[in-house]
């Protein structure tokens, strides 16, 4: 594993696709002066993503690239992440699958928050699986990144309650809070273990 942690702030990249609350979380908790890290890069396959505006408010620079059929922007992302130094990637909601050429040449360390307990609900749909198989927790999870989708190493793990009066978007929204509690948690492990 690649060591992150050192006198200065790791220099660190967000990947999202849509709203951004994760991206919010993060670049609060990364203001505090205990942090490891610092958000100098957000990264989106989504121009219309909501935490891209987030971001700029904050002058942290922000690209989307397009990924389409015709078009793999990974090789210009891996170029831009190095010029930038950075060290750490945070997938927040990114809704691309990077690949394993990418996550093998990039020169750091990437994480990803996934809204289940993993190795449960690898994927999309989480909540609603979880709710129709009619479990009794649900959760999410603070993972590494690595080519096999949602499979990394744990880092750490929340349990949240579902009740049966829940749907998939009440999960979510209860979920959703406890990720913003963790991902910041889990990064600073993941740090001080690098
Ligand atoms: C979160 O539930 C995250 O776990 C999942 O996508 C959602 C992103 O939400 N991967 P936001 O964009 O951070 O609000």
């Amino acid at each position: 594993m690649k060591k992150l942690i050192g006198p200065k702030k790791v220099e660190t990249a967000v990947f999202i696709s849509g709203t951004g609350s994760n991206l919010k979380c993060l670049v609060h908790s990364s203001l505090s002066k205990h942090s490891y890290i610092k958000i100098n890069f957000v990264v989106s396959d989504n121009s219309k993503a909501k935490g891209l505006g987030f971001a700029t408010k904050h002058r942290i620079k922000t690209k989307v690239y397009k990924f389409d059929k015709r078009n793999n922007p990974e090789k210009k992302i891996l170029l831009d992440l190095k010029k930038k130094k950075i060290k750490l990637i945070c997938l927040a909601g990114f809704m691309k699958i990077l690949s394993k050429n990418f996550i093998k040449n990039f020169d750091g360390i990437i994480l990803n928050i996934h809204p289940s307990l993993l190795p449960k609900y690898k994927g999309l749909n989480t909540h609603k699986r979880a709710i129709e198989n009619n479990d009794k927790f649900s959760g999410c999870t603070v993972h590494y990144v690595t080519p096999k989708l949602d499979s990394g190493k744990i880092i750490l793990q929340k349990k949240v309650k579902i009740f049966k009066k829940d749907n998939p978007k009440s999960l979510a929204t209860r979920i959703l809070k406890q990720e913003h509690i963790l991902y910041p948690k889990a990064i600073k492990i993941a740090v001080i273990n690098s």
